[in-house]
């Protein structure tokens, strides 16, 4: 019998998340459906139930129900508790079982795709938003020798370094963009969690933060070059990315979680990736 799964966002249209999955099950030979359901704002439970108590076997969640998710799920995993927000579901019998793969989509990109291990590395994270939340504990279990999180709105970093601090073996701070004038180090790692990617808006973030052949990411995916990837590159950083390989990575733990086999990534990412021109 054919398993039914699907995305619920709003709006849900430009979704790359159906094709993702429909081309994992043909690799693997999964007998799966996978739809896109535009949710209603304030409608979220009821459209996932519906789809639930339709035979939905599971759901991937995104903008903005990813609050509503975790309010909705009977059984939260660790990531999803600290990460305050859920992006996929399993349905299973009365449970409904909730996970964010989103952190550790990241990791596995920065990670494993594109060589970059974290562990003893300088980290700048900016932005304290959902994005930025979802990644901590991920990068916290890298083992960064620094991990240093600025926002425009200083109270909202120190919220975050306050809930995850226990996690971290290194140095774990937080900073205003101002505050970030003064710190001397330059980072191995510069991480746009931002949303000021989606309106074409820079981050106050100066050019002397990026060592020399560091990694620059964009969770912003398809946005060519974006004003911080510009910045990063006339600053001299080795390698620029965007979020195309995260996007994958954190369909590809949702797939295993549900079918219990890991699709193949490399190629995925490969067809979905705008050139960063
Ligand atoms: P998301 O779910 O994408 O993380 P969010 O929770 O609304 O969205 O968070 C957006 C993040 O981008 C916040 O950290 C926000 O800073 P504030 O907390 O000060 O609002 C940050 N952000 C958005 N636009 C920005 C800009 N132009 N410059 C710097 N930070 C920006």
């Amino acid at each position: 019998m054919t398993d039914s799964y699907a995305v619920i966002g709003n709006p849900i249209g430009h979704t790359k998340s159906p094709l993702i999955h429909s081309t994992f099950a043909r690799q693997t030979g999964q007998d799966i459906e996978y739809v896109a359901i535009e949710g209603r704002t304030g409608g979220f439970r009821e459209d996932a139930e519906t789809f639930r108590q339709a035979g939905g076997r599971g759901m991937n969640v995104t903008a903005p129900f990813k609050l509503d998710a975790f309010a909705y799920a009977t059984d939260l995993s660790e990531r999803a508790q600290m990460a305050g927000a859920v992006n996929a579901l399993k349905f299973d019998g009365e449970h409904i079982h909730a996970e964010n793969f989103d952190g550790i989509g990241l990791v596995r990109d920065i990670v494993h795709n594109l060589g970059c291990p974290m562990q003893g590395k300088r980290v700048l994270l900016l932005g304290a938003g959902g994005a930025a939340r979802g990644a901590l504990l991920p990068f916290l279990r890298q083992k960064p020798a620094q991990l240093l999180v600025v926002n425009r709105t200083l109270s909202k970093a120190q919220t975050l370094v306050e809930q995850f601090k226990d996690y971290a073996e290194g140095d774990f701070s937080c900073c205003s963009y101002p505050e970030l004038g003064d710190v001397s180090e330059r980072f191995d790692l510069v991480i746009n969690a931002t949303s000021a990617s989606l309106r074409g808006e820079l981050p106050p973030v100066h050019t002397g933060v990026f060592a020399p052949g560091c990694l620059a990411y964009e969770l912003a995916y398809g946005k060519g070059l974006t004003p911080f990837l510009k910045l990063a590159q006339g600053a001299g950083a080795g390698w620029l990315a965007d979020g195309v390989g995260m996007l994958v990575e954190q369909a590809a733990e949702a797939f295993e979680w549900w079918r219990g086999v890991r699709p193949e990534t490399a190629t995925v990412i490969k067809s979905l990736t705008v050139p960063l021109t």
